[in-house]
């Protein structure tokens, strides 16, 4: 005789959403944005459907748009003109920089607005990689230096948090460190602690034109630098140590082939955990979609809600309007 039945407490919706352990709002998103010179321009993503690139005046336009459905917090990057482009990425720290120039639109337009730009420099590097290059290697320290430098640049165009996305070993207390002298001891670090080495950036590296080149003599992959997805100890090791070094708020990349590593996180700190749900995450949902092989509001809702289950308390998402639009029906 059964007296345990667990099906009670899913009779009706009313009685689900009692005893319901997680749930999704506008305040969990971060929407990433992609910006390009120009004026009133706006280019879509062939392999992100319904993503754009857009000049500074049509993303000031989004963010009031965004701001309005609730959804609070932009993460920043840039599509560099060829010419701009060189080893040491200087043109990253530049005062008017377009990665400078757009914090400062959106700060003005939309004050409100978390506004985290992306620190790597990939998108300023003519090799496409997280670093400056020499004799084929990726230089560790000299590299930070240069994101302590962009860094810096990003507060003082009144960025709120910046956010290291390139796995320099010690790149977070370089950063930390630069902050402070320089005033803005209140800018936090999202740093991405476990950034794994993954096939899912595709999209967004083609958004950019910031793939690692194929024709010079440098690392094909990011390999030395992001980690091995063979590994999941080793996330903790990264967390920890950026913990260490002063981050604010930690960040897992990629998110859905990753949820074993969020909540392995979200067991061992008790700080903010940020997922990013990355280009070829959003990319194969709409693949599928425009297929009508899935339903398209209710997969979103679910993948973004599984991300809070884990354990996060943040969701990069280039869903973020669309699932701020789904929730606010
Ligand atoms: C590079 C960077 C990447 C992403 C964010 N910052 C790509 C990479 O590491 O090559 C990926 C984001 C996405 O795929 O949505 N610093």
């Amino acid at each position: 005789m059964i007296h345990s039945r667990n099906r009670r407490l899913r009779v009706n919706e009313s009685i689900r959403s009692l005893v319901r352990e997680n749930v999704l709002t506008t305040d969990d998103f971060v929407m990433p944005i992609f910006v390009m010179e120009g004026e009133n321009m706006q280019e879509p993503i062939p392999s992100m459907p319904g993503i754009f690139r857009r000049s500074i005046d049509l993303t000031v336009k989004e963010c009031k748009e965004l701001f309005s459905l609730g959804v609070k917090a932009v993460n920043l990057y840039m599509k560099v003109s060829e010419n701009l482009k060189d080893n040491t990425g200087k043109e990253a720290w530049n005062k008017n920089g377009l990665m400078q120039n757009t914090i400062k639109a959106i700060k003005d337009a939309v004050p409100g607005m978390v506004v985290m730009p992306d620190v790597a420099l990939d998108p300023y590097s003519i090799y496409g990689h997280d670093g400056i290059i020499e004799n084929g290697k990726i230089l560790n320290d000299a590299t930070n230096e240069a994101l302590a430098k962009m860094s810096v640049s990003h507060a003082e165009a009144g960025a709120d948090l910046v956010a290291p996305s390139d796995m320099m070993d010690g790149r977070v207390q370089v950063i930390r460190e630069a902050l402070e002298e320089s005033g803005f001891t209140d800018v936090g670090i999202v740093s991405y602690a476990a950034k794994y080495a993954s096939s899912f950036y595709g999209p967004f590296r083609s958004a950019l034109d910031s793939a690692p080149k194929a024709d010079v003599e440098i690392p094909k992959d990011k390999k030395t630098y992001q980690m091995d997805f063979h590994n999941s100890r080793e996330a903790l090791n990264e967390v920890f140590k950026d913990i260490d070094e002063g981050a604010d708020v930690i960040m897992i990349k990629p998110g859905l082939p990753y949820l074993d590593i969020v909540s392995k996180v979200r067991e061992a700190i008790d700080l903010p955990i940020a997922v990013y749900n990355v280009s070829g995450e959003y990319a194969m949902v709409k693949a599928a979609v425009q297929n009508g092989w899935l339903d398209n509001d209710k997969t979103i809702i679910e993948n973004l809600t599984c991300f809070k289950r884990a354990g996060a308390d943040m969701i990069f998402t280039y869903f973020a309007k669309e699932a701020a639009m789904i929730l606010n029906k």
